[in-house]
């Protein structure tokens, strides 16, 4: 990691540097070659396949409606298209993605399902069982259960505080205002690695988990943003995008601190454009504050919508239309930062 620093890495080795990190493998880079911790040399080139650590997306923006959900759903598309193994996370209690894949049944299903995945020690093994498959990708579908998830993981988080000190209060105390939440089941500084723990005893491997999130600030969606250590942002081109923006990066720099961590921005995804100034000025006001991530434009188009309702991704639903090239170019820089080197297999 050290000698890596010397060669004042890209954005997008930082980004490998940083799982490496995190695996057996170390990245060497002189060689740009990973090497394994265990001795011999990987590959010159890892697949996150190999190195037994997906990918991990949050699309994430506390304002509603800026198409966090079809975003999600068609990256994910788009990296199956280009061959990837994916796995979508529907952290969103209001389970559009959910609906959005056709998979209705599973937001109604009885216990357990993600909430308890994410809330209850004894069920944290249970999102195998949670996961269900579509054409496209495998899903995490959200649940009705879900509309308690805020408060579990704020009061498991608040246990946490306590056992480490940081917060005056009795853990059980505390816990008897949750439902799942014991003071033997939280353990380290804070309880934000719910889904990271939850997606690491997985027993699947995927290339990518993308995380659809709510729209709202709280612990849902730190433990989605914490899992992923990623973020892409889909934002309106309008001007109320400037302050979900300012709110975002507080926000992320609040977590940061929180749970000592790196939080790396994937891009930005201007989403339901059109051909006004005001969206022009907004298209030049991304590219100025995010002047180091790529900004994508994708622009309104009702295909999306029905794509939506018909429970797929524009690349199911019709593949000519022209979007479909907006989310493969995401897909792509996706698979560079991320270091996905080898030639997509684009299947036929
Ligand atoms: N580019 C687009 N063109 C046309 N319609 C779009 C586009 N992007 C999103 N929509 C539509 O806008 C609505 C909101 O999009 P979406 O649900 O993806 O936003 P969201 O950020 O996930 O919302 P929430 O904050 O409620 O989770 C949906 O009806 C969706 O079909
Ligand atoms: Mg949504």
């Amino acid at each position: 990691m050290r000698a890596a620093m010397r060669w004042a890495p890209t954005a997008g080795e930082r980004s490998r540097l940083r799982r490496a990190a995190a695996t057996d493998f170390r990245f060497d880079s002189p060689e740009r070659i990973f090497i394994s911790r265990k001795g011999g040399v990987a590959s010159n080139v890892v697949t996150r396949r190999d190195a037994g650590v997906p990918a991990r997306v949050c699309v994430t923006n506390a304002k509603g409606g800026t198409g966090k959900t079809t975003v999600a759903i068609n990256v994910a598309g788009a990296l199956n298209r280009r061959g990837r193994d994916v796995l979508l996370v529907d952290l969103d209690p209001q389970g559009n993605a959910t609906e959005g894949l056709g998979l209705q049944e599973a937001y109604d299903a009885a216990p357990p399902t993600l909430f308890d995945a994410l809330t209850d020690r004894c069920h944290r093994e249970a999102l195998d069982d949670v996961v269900i498959s579509h054409p496209e990708m495998d899903v995490v579908p959200s649940n009705i259960d879900m509309l308690g998830a805020e408060r579990e993981l704020t009061v498991a988080d608040l246990v946490a505080r306590a056992k480490a000190g940081g917060v005056a209060a009795d853990p059980t105390a505390l816990s008897e205002l949750a439902v799942n939440v014991t003071p033997d089941g939280v353990s380290g500084p804070h309880a934000l690695d719910a889904l990271d723990r939850a997606l690491v005893g997985l027993d699947r491997e995927y290339d990518y988990v993308v995380v659809d999130s709510p729209p709202f600030y709280g612990k849902l969606t730190d433990t989605g943003i914490y899992a992923a250590r990623n973020v892409l942002v889909p934002a309106l081109a309008e001007a109320t995008s400037e302050r979900a923006v300012e709110l975002l990066v507080d926000q992320v720099t609040a977590l940061e601190a929180q749970a000592d961590i790196a939080v790396e921005t994937l891009g930005v995804v201007a989403n339901r454009v059109e051909t006004t100034r005001e969206d022009e000025e907004m298209l030049a006001w991304f590219d100025a504050v995010f002047a180091d991530d790529p900004v994508w434009e994708v622009r309104k188009r009702v295909a999306l919508q029905r794509a939506f309702s018909a429970g797929e991704s524009l690349f199911e639903y019709d593949d000519s239309v022209d979007m479909t090239e907006v989310f493969l170019d995401v897909a792509t820089s996706l698979d560079e930062q991320f270091g996905f080197a080898h030639p997509p297999e684009i299947p036929t």
